[in-house]
């Protein structure tokens, strides 16, 4: 059949979308999941403080509505985000860096427990770059936010290593991956960031903690850096790692920041002129990521965060491949015949 999944299937393609429960129980939104993608991963069900909003509360009942979605539809599931800043609970950031070292093993541990039949790829550190790197990323720059850099400087290295551990202990397949925004392509604005985290990278994988590496690729219509995305994905080739596409999602552009990949929704500028110039730029985007990624062997999943306009994290950016109405966009026919 003509569907994004059935196609993906063929190529040995994972092709994926964010979930978030809030929209579950509309029969449509599930349904247009089950049969458009092989994978899925959760919007914010995952994270630390979703799973531990209390130092004493473990609360699976979200994340597990999604990962038992995947397995009753014969998706693979991604789960996302063992260790990240920006999803951690307040008890979290209040304790003593040596309490929050034994914290972020604990969790570790018991989300690897519980989940370990049903997750198949792990984002163990996520967004841990500055975005700041004068010098070109030789001396990679970690992000300061005080909870998990400085107070566990060597956080990346020891969620990796707990989560290599626990999950080597379970004999089942397992791929462990770092996941950051800014660093797709090596070239461009985004060159510092991204040789930044290839040389941190490299360090985890002499250690052989890690086996592939996110993009996140919040962009938009004006992306103009995908040689650089192809070039990065044959670097990490060379190391004998995985390149997955986690986040894509391409917003329209605004001529003011031509290339900048989006930060956070907070920072995004509205678009003026969204029509079929915009949809036809953002289709073509969307079908030059989905060329270089079948084309590069290492290159294993394209997954975008969410897959209608409806709901999108991004406010008036109309970033995905379904309009607010659920209908097919232009982008979705480019991959259909990227297919
Ligand atoms: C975002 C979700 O889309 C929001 O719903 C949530 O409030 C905040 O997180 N980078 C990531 C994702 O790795 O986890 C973020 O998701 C988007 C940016």
């Amino acid at each position: 059949a003509g569907t994004l999944r059935a196609l993906a299937d063929n190529r040995k393609l994972y092709i994926g979308s964010a979930i978030n429960t809030a929209h579950m129980n509309n029969g449509q939104y599930t349904s247009i999941l089950a049969e458009q993608y092989n994978m899925a991963v959760a919007e914010w069900e995952c994270k630390h403080t979703a799973i531990a909003p209390n130092a004493n509360t473990i609360n699976w009942n979200l994340c597990d509505r999604i990962a038992d979605f995947c397995q009753d539809n014969g998706m693979g599931f991604r789960y996302h985000a063992l260790a990240w800043y920006f999803s951690l609970p307040g008890w979290f950031k209040g304790l003593n860096p040596n309490d929050k070292r034994n914290a972020l093993t604990s969790f570790t541990e018991r989300v690897i427990d519980h989940y370990v039949d049903r997750v198949l790829w792990w984002d163990v550190a996520n967004e841990a770059m500055d975005d700041n790197q004068p010098d070109g990323g030789q001396t990679p720059r970690y992000r300061s936010d005080g909870a998990l850099y400085p107070a566990i400087p060597d956080w990346v290295s020891h969620t990796f290593h707990v989560a290599s551990r626990a999950l080597s202990a379970k004999n089942k397949p397992f791929k462990l991956y770092y996941n950051d925004y800014g660093v797709a392509s090596m070239d461009g604005w985004s060159r510092g960031k991204s040789n930044a985290m290839y040389n941190m990278v490299r360090g985890l994988q002499r250690d052989g903690v890690i086996d592939g590496v996110g993009f996140q690729l919040h962009i938009n219509t004006y992306y103009d850096l995908v040689d650089g995305v192809r070039k990065n994905i044959q670097r990490y080739g060379e190391l004998g790692l995985e390149v997955q596409f986690t986040e894509l999602d391409v917003g329209c552009g605004e001529w003011r920041a031509p290339t900048g990949e989006m930060v956070g929704g907070d920072r995004w500028v509205p678009c003026a002129d969204w029509g079929d110039a915009q949809a036809s730029r953002q289709a073509s985007v969307y079908s030059a990521l989905m060329a270089v990624c079948l084309d590069e062997p290492n290159c294993t999943a394209y997954v975008m965060w969410g897959f209608t306009d409806r709901h999108t994290w991004l406010t008036n950016s109309r970033p995905l491949l379904y309009d607010e109405n659920y209908n097919k966009k232009p982008a979705w026919w480019a991959l259909r015949d990227m297919l």
